[in-house]
Formats: C-alpha cells, sequence, structure tokens
C-alpha cells in the first residue's frame, strides 16, 4: 500500500495495487484467439487509451446511458442516501474517472469512499481529482479486477458497508457471471449492506444499436482499441485497415454484441503464434445486456438480494436500484423454483 498526501488537501490517499498482472493479458488473448469462436473479454478494453476513449463514449449523443444515468442520480440522490445510509464505507466498483460519485457524494457523505478499478493511471487521478473536491473524505483507491474475487484491504466492520456499481457494468457479464459477481459483492457488503447499481433497460433496436454505432466513430476506435493494445503489449502483428467495428442488438439473448470484423482471409501472429482469418469472421470482444426490471430484480434475487427501491428516467430509459443483501441460508442452486 501506498499513501501520499496531495498537496492541495489535507487528506491522505491510499492506494492498494493488488496489480492485475501484464501476463494475464498473455494468456487471455492467447485462449480467446484459439477459440472456435474467437472471443476476447471486454475488461480488456481498459488500457490507458481504452479509459481515455470510453470517457468519450460517455460524452456522445447517442450514448444516453451516461447521461440518463447522471439524470437520475441527480434527482434521487438524497433518496438513495436516505437508502444507503450515511458514514458508510463506500466501494465503487469500475469507478473510472469516478465523475458519477460525485453527483451523490454531498448527500451520501462516507466515512471511507474505496474506488476499484482495473487502470492504474486513471485510477491514481481520479482518486486524487476527488480527494480534492471532498478533503474530509478518506479515500482508499484498489487497483484490481473486480471481476474476479478480491478482498477489501482494510478491515473495518465500525462503518456500515454499502456499494456503487453505476454505468450498466453488470450488462458486460453473461448473466450466469453477474449473479456470481452479485454473490461476491454480497459477501463483502455481509447480511443488510445496500448496494446501488445502475443497469441499462430494454428498449427499441435503433436506439440501442445506435449507442454502439456512434457517428463520429469514437466506439469504433474503442473497439479497435483492442487490436492497437494486443499490438503493443504482446508484439501483435494486427493491420488495423483490414479489421472494422461491428455492433447489433441480438434479441434472442437481449444484448448489445460488439466484435471486430476481419475484412478479408488473413493470418496473424500474436505473442509468438499464429492465429488464422477467413473474410467475415469475427473476435467477439463485448455484450452488453439489457434488463427489464423484473427481469433484473430475479437475478439479483437469486445472489441473495432483495429489491428496495428502484428509480428510472420518464422515458424508462436506465434504472438505478437500492438492493439490500439478505441471504438465505441455502445456496440459491438448491432453492425451490416457484
Ligand atoms: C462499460 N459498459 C457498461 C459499456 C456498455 O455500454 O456496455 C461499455 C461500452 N461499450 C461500448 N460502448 C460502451
Amino acid at each position: 500500500m501506498i499513501a501520499s498526501t496531495d498537496p492541495t488537501t489535507a487528506n491522505p490517499i491510499f492506494f492498494h495495487d493488488y496489480h492485475p498482472a501484464p501476463a494475464d493479458l498473455r494468456a487471455e488473448v492467447l485462449a480467446g484467439l484459439a477459440k472456435p469462436r474467437k472471443q476476447l473479454s471486454p475488461k480488456l478494453f481498459y488500457d490507458a487509451e481504452g479509459s481515455k476513449l470510453f470517457d468519450a463514449i460517455c460524452e456522445l449523443p447517442e450514448y444516453y446511458p451516461t447521461r440518463t444515468e447522471i439524470a437520475i442520480l441527480r434527482a434521487h440522490g438524497a433518496e438513495m442516501a436516505q437508502r444507503l445510509g450515511r458514514e458508510a464505507l463506500l466501494v465503487e466498483l469500475g469507478s473510472g474517472s469516478s465523475l458519477k460519485i460525485q453527483v451523490l457524494l454531498e448527500a451520501l457523505r462516507p466515512a471511507v469512499y474505496m474506488p476499484v478499478d482495473i487502470s492504474s493511471a486513471h485510477l491514481q487521478q481520479s482518486a486524487q481529482a476527488l480527494a480534492a473536491a471532498f478533503p474530509k473524505l478518506e479515500v482508499h483507491a484498489v487497483c484490481a479486477d473486480y471481476s474476479a474475487p478480491f478482498e477489501l484491504p482494510v478491515d473495518d466492520h465500525e462503518h456500515p458497508r454499502a456499494a456503487f456499481f453505476p454505468g450498466s457494468s453488470i450488462g458486460n457479464f453473461e448473466p450466469d457471471e453477474a449473479e456470481q459477481l452479485l454473490h461476491r459483492v454480497g459477501a463483502i457488503l455481509g447480511a443488510e449492506g445496500r448496494l446501488l447499481i445502475g443497469v441499462d433497460l430494454i428498449k427499441e433496436r435503433e436506439r440501442l444499436e445506435r449507442a454502439y454505432n456512434d457517428a463520429a466513430g469514437v466506439t469504433a476506435a474503442f473497439n479497435m482499441n483492442l487490436l492497437s493494445r494486443i499490438n503493443r503489449e504482446l508484439e501483435g502483428g494486427f493491420d488495423l485497415s483490414r479489421f472494422r467495428h461491428e455492433a447489433f442488438f441480438n434479441p434472442e439473448q437481449s444484448r448489445v454484441e460488439m466484435h471486430l470484423l476481419s475484412t478479408c482471409d488473413q493470418r496473424v501472429a500474436v505473442a509468438g503464434a499464429t492465429f488464422a482469418f477467413r473474410e467475415g469472421e469475427t473476435i467477439h470482444t463485448e455484450c452488453s445486456h439489457k434488463y427489464s426490471i423484473d427481469g433484473f430484480h430475479a437475478l439479483a434475487g437469486r445472489a441473495g438480494f432483495e429489491a428496495e427501491q428502484v428509480w428510472t428516467d420518464p422515458e424508462q430509459l436506465f434504472s438505478v436500484h437500492c438492493l439490500v443483501y439478505r441471504p438465505s441460508e441455502r445456496p440459491s442452486a438448491m432453492r425451490a423454483e416457484p
């Protein structure tokens, strides 16, 4: 752990680096490209460049989730704070630029704020900016991959625990993985811990597809950056002019899928291995699942969470849920179906 005191603020920032190892990138890429249907995890998008591009996506006119969620947080922050309780130890999963939590911090006034993010540079910058804006807040920044099990770096049971998981990042997990992730969040929170979570809602295809195919090409650059990253970090030989971005809604699975499509037959060397691509073959890089409110509550219920309250916008584009962790004695697999 590194504690640094920002000269512009009185409060120390504690930085806990669990270092998601670079070796993981190599192993994941080699395994993903060797699959019969090539696939890479969306968490690999978020190197420094990818994180910047994601911030730019959030500003796009077509990408409604960010501004809609922020509007919901602004409109109902006081009620959300009442549900979560003051003086909490507040963990934020995938904190990125920590922009959304700033909307709530004034109302929430947590004792400790613990942003967790995979991108170290991004995390350090945003933790510093946040500590400067809220000088009384104790900030423990955790560089970790929250999609794998990890422990909180402080053993503080003096404050009630709450978690904030905005942005519909839960949608980037397969439903069974999302359930497991929520189980782990529940274990971190303990019984009666509250989770405030943002979830994108099912809507018409055009609106969804526009959000992932913006006119300025930022989402395409975000997707293609994965190939640049592999070239930079794994001595990859991807020729970016021979791939293109593709995104579409898959209604059977209720998800937007992003792919990188090979525009010709080609062979590409990566980290000492060679992969053949046929023209039109894709690397599946992301699923972004969309839920109904009831569908999401059913998933959360299987992970031991009860829905306390849900807030949406007037167009019902996006939802923010307050869930409380009340695990039953029996594991969900043993529970009888209704
Ligand atoms: C981070 N996540 C919720 C975004 C999403 O909408 O699935 C990532 C993203 N991919 C393309 N645009 C945004």
